[in-house]
C-alpha cells in the first residue's frame, strides 16, 4: 500500500487576493489612469444624426397593438424584447429580438436587447391612433404604447469606451430615444423608468400587469415583483375562482373564469401567437422577399454540389453554401440548415451535416433565409446527386410530390388545418400499401387505431410560417391544428417519406432513401398560392434546373 502524502495547509500556496468572480478580466490591460480616462472621453465631434427613417412596417404594427390592444382591456401589456443571451463565458449570441416583440413592433434590428415595450390601459379612444379605425385620427386603441429604451450613453461614460457589451466603442453606436421614435412611431423612454411605469395603479382593483414570458427573465422578475407588491399572485389577478357557499350557475362561473383567464400571462402569451395566424399584406411582402432569397440559396447550392462532392465533409459545403447566401442576402438563416446526404435524410432534424455526399445518393437540403424584418422562409428540396433520380428514388421522390399535391388541394379558405395533413396521408398511406409496404390495408392505416404508414414519416405535414419557423406556437388548438384555413394564413406543406438504412421492414432498395419537399403557401380568398412555386418540385423539372445550373 502506498503512502500518500497527506495534504496539508501549510504545503498548499496561499489563496491568491482575487475573487473568482473577478477572473474574467484577467485579459484586460485597460489602463486605470485619470489621464486615460479624461483623454478617451474628450474631443469628439458632435454625434453625426443616424439616417433614420419610419420603418415601412410601422402602421402596420400600429394596427397589430391596436387588435391586441382590444383583448386585453384595462391591462398593461408588457412585451420584452428579450436580452443578450450567452454563448459561452463572456461571448453573446448575435442578438434577435422576440417575435411577439417584432411583430407589435415593426423592428428587427439588431440594436434592441433589452428594449421594452408597454401597452399601457387607457380611456378608450385616447390611446394609439394605429390601428383599424386608426388611420382616420380616431384613435380606438384603449392602450397607449411606449418603449422603454437603453439609449445610448454619452462619451463621458465608462460605458462609452469600456462596455464590451453595450459600449460604442465596442458593438457600435445604438439609436436615440429620438431614433426610436421616429422609426417606430412609438413614444421612446429611458428604460430607467420601466419600474415605476409598470407599477402605477397596478392591483387587484386596479390595473392587471401580464408579461409575455419566455422572452426576458429580469423583466418577468421585475412584473412579479410588482404583482407580488400589490397584493397580486401572479397567475389569476382576479377574484374569478369559485367561492364554495357563492351561488353562480355553471355559465356565470365559466364567464368569470374566462374573464379570469384574460387577465393572466399565459392569456397574453397566446393571444401575441394568435395575433400572427393571419399575415397582414406587408407580412406577406416580407414572406415572399424570404422565399425569394431562399430560392437563390438553393441555386447556389446546386452550383456547388461538385465541390461537396469532392470534401470529406460534403453536407457542410452545402450547409455554408446556403448559409453564407442567407448571411449575405438577409439577416440570417431562419434555423439551422439541415444539409442531410444518404442515410441522414431520414434523421429529421440532422442538423449535425458531417457526412459525405457521394454519387447515386440524394440530398436532402431544408433550409431558410430570414430576411431583415425577421421572416422566415422553410424550404425542403431533394436532389439528386449525380443530376438524375434513380428509378427507386423517383418512385418514392414521385409519392411524395402527390401527397403534397393532395394536400395542396386541400389547403383551401373554410377547410381545416388538419384536412391538409390528412389529405397527404391518403396518398401516402396507398402508395406504401401499392409497394407492400404496410402490414395492414391503408385503409386500416388510416384509421386511429392503425396509422402503420406513420413509421415512415413521424412529422406533421404542416406549421404556421412567419417570424417564427414553426410561427403562432402558443395559439390555441382550436384555432390551430383544429382551426378553420382563412386567406392570409402562411404554412408549410411538407410530406415525406423516410427508409432508415436499418429499417428490416422494407426491402433493400428502399433503405437509406429519405425524401421530403416542402413548400411555403399562402392561402388566398379562393384557394392557394405556393410562395416557393419557382423552385423545381417535379422531378423532371428539377433535374432539368439543375443540369441548368451545372452548364
Ligand atoms: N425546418 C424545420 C421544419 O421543416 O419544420
Ligand atoms: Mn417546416
Ligand atoms: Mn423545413
Amino acid at each position: 500500500m502506498t503512502d500518500a502524502t497527506p495534504v496539508t495547509p501549510e504545503t498548499t500556496e496561499p489563496p491568491v487576493d482575487q475573487d473568482v468572480s473577478e477572473r474574467g478580466s484577467n485579459r484586460s490591460q485597460r489602463p486605470e489612469s485619470d489621464a486615460f480616462k479624461a483623454f478617451v472621453t474628450s474631443s469628439w465631434a458632435p454625434r453625426a444624426a443616424l439616417d433614420v427613417e419610419p420603418a415601412r412596417a410601422a402602421p402596420f404594427a400600429a394596427a397589430r397593438r391596436a387588435m391586441l390592444s382590444e383583448r386585453f382591456p384595462g391591462a398593461r401589456l408588457v412585451i420584452p424584447a428579450g436580452p443578450l443571451r450567452v454563448r459561452s463565458n463572456d461571448t453573446d449570441y448575435r442578438f434577435r429580438p422576440h417575435s411577439a416583440f417584432a411583430h407589435l413592433t415593426g423592428t428587427g434590428w439588431d440594436t434592441d436587447p433589452d428594449t421594452v415595450l408597454v401597452l399601457h390601459p387607457v380611456e378608450p379612444g385616447t390611446g394609439d391612433s394605429g390601428g383599424r379605425g386608426g388611420e382616420d385620427g380616431s384613435g380606438r386603441s384603449a392602450h397607449r404604447a411606449v418603449l422603454y429604451v437603453r439609449p445610448l450613453a454619452a462619451r463621458d461614460t465608462e460605458e462609452f469606451y469600456a462596455d464590451a457589451r453595450y459600449g460604442e466603442f465596442w458593438v457600435g453606436a445604438r439609436p436615440s430615444l429620438d431614433d426610436v421614435a421616429t422609426r417606430t412611431g412609438i413614444d421612446a423612454r429611458h428604460v430607467d423608468g420601466l419600474r415605476d411605469a409598470l407599477a402605477k395603479d397596478v392591483g387587484a382593483d386596479g390595473v392587471a400587469l401580464l408579461v409575455v414570458t419566455g422572452a426576458d427573465e429580469a423583466v418577468e422578475d421585475l412584473v412579479d415583483a410588482i404583482r407580488a407588491e400589490s397584493g397580486l399572485d401572479g397567475t389569476t389577478q382576479d377574484a374569478g375562482a369559485r367561492v364554495e357557499d357563492e351561488q353562480v350557475t355553471e355559465a356565470q362561473w365559466l364567464e368569470r373564469a374566462r374573464i379570469a383567464y384574460q387577465r393572466t400571462d399565459a392569456a397574453l402569451v397566446e393571444a401575441v401567437s394568435e395575433l400572427r395566424l393571419v399575415k397582414d399584406a406587408h407580412e406577406v411582402e416580407q414572406m415572399r422577399d424570404a422565399v425569394a432569397a431562399t430560392i437563390a440559396g438553393f441555386s447556389e447550392v446546386v452550383r456547388n454540389l461538385p465541390r461537396a462532392l469532392g470534401h470529406r465533409r460534403g453536407e457542410r459545403v452545402v450547409e455554408t453554401t446556403f448559409d453564407a447566401h442567407a448571411r449575405l442576402e438577409g439577416n440570417a438563416v431562419g434555423y439551422e440548415t439541415i444539409a442531410a446526404a444518404g442515410d441522414h435524410a431520414t434523421t429529421l432534424h440532422w442538423i449535425r451535416n458531417d457526412g459525405a455526399v457521394r454519387p447515386g445518393e440524394l440530398v436532402l437540403l431544408d433550409a431558410g433565409v430570414e430576411v431583415d424584418s425577421l421572416y422566415t422562409a422553410d424550404v425542403t428540396r431533394t436532389l439528386p446527386v449525380d443530376g438524375e433520380y434513380t428509378d427507386v428514388q423517383r418512385r418514392v421522390y414521385q409519392a411524395v410530390l402527390d401527397a403534397a399535391d393532395a394536400a395542396f388541394a386541400a389547403a383551401v379558405p373554410g377547410a381545416r388545418f388538419r384536412d391538409v395533413h390528412a389529405a397527404a396521408m391518403e396518398v401516402v398511406a396507398a402508395r406504401l400499401e401499392e409497394w407492400g409496404l404496410l402490414p395492414v390495408s391503408a385503409e386500416e392505416s388510416l384509421s386511429p387505431d392503425g396509422q402503420q404508414h406513420r413509421r415512415w414519416m413521424v412529422h406533421g405535414t404542416s406549421h404556421h410560417l412567419g417570424l417564427d419557423v414553426h410561427d403562432c406556437a402558443q395559439a390555441r388548438r382550436d384555432l390551430y391544428v383544429d382551426g378553420v384555413i382563412e386567406p392570409g394564413m402562411v404554412f408549410t406543406i411538407e410530406p415525406g417519406l423516410y427508409f432508415k438504412a436499418d429499417d428490416l421492414a422494407v426491402p433493400a432498395e428502399y433503405r437509406g432513401i429519405g425524401v421530403r419537399i416542402e413548400d411555403d403557401v399562402l392561402v388566398t380568398a379562393d384557394g392557394n398560392e405556393n410562395l416557393s412555386a419557382a423552385l423545381p418540385r417535379r422531378p423532371e423539372d428539377v433535374e432539368a434546373w439543375m443540369a441548368s445550373l451545372r452548364d
